[in-house]
């Protein structure tokens, strides 16, 4: 199971990478027009602190070649191990299959469809990205789409990984893992939702308090 960040936040970078096991970061242009600094000042700042993590970033042309000029000019800059997100259109699938024979690492995004996710295997893709909640925003069942893309990959032996994106609550995460999705991509306030709860600082403060009471301040130690 892989767990990624879904974020161009450095702080917010910093501290997951610290606190969880990440093992990589999401990035989109919707996601970049709410951090701060130019394009290439903040991803040399996040890489600075993912260091060898996956580092997943969106092309924004429209026509494959010009995705493939993008690709490049990121993979100058920032280095050939990073994974050119590309939404799956006809322009996309095309950038995939071009940048798989130039030995890119590539993630289709933008996935609501088990067909798009099919051909973005065909072409090559380390990953694709179904996108759970936008998925249920339109009524598509998030979790059979999912769950439909990893029987289809399992049955072909595909090696493209499903990485279940847009996520808007812990429950989404869990029902993208549950069937089957071998990654997710999550902001990091939603990490932090799946382990606080009043029942876990509850358990957390009755067994600080029973502590005290038998040993005091000390804690094991400094017994
Ligand atoms: C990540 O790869 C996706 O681009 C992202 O999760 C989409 O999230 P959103 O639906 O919240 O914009």
């Amino acid at each position: 199971m892989e767990l990624l960040l879904d974020t161009a936040n450095v702080e917010e970078i910093k501290k997951y990478c610290d606190l969880y096991e990440i093992k990589g970061v999401t990035t989109n242009p919707t996601i970049l027009s709410s951090a701060k600094g130019g394009f290439f000042e903040l991803f040399w700042s996040i890489k600075k602190i993912i260091q060898d993590r996956q580092l997943h970033i969106q092309v924004t042309a429209v026509n494959w070649e010009d995705m493939i000029k993008e690709a490049e000019a990121i993979t100058a800059s920032l280095g050939k191990d990073v994974y050119i997100k590309v939404p799956v259109d006809e322009q996309g699938i095309k950038a995939m299959k071009e940048l798989k024979h130039m030995q890119y690492h590539v993630t289709a995004t933008a996935v609501y469809t088990i067909q798009q996710a099919m051909l973005a295997s065909t072409v090559g893709a380390d990953y694709v990205a179904p996108y759970f909640n936008r998925m249920n925003n339109l009524n598509i069942d998030s979790k059979k789409v999912i769950g439909d893309i990893v029987t289809l990959f399992d049955k072909d032996n595909s090696p493209t990984k499903v990485l279940a994106a847009s996520f808007k609550n812990t429950q989404q995460v869990l029902d993208s893992l549950t069937v089957g999705a071998h990654a997710v991509t999550v902001p990091g306030a939603i990490l932090s939702q799946m382990v606080s709860n009043s029942l876990i600082d509850g358990a957390v403060e009755a067994f600080r308090a029973d502590w005290v009471r038998t040993y005091g301040n000390k804690m094991i130690h400094e017994l």
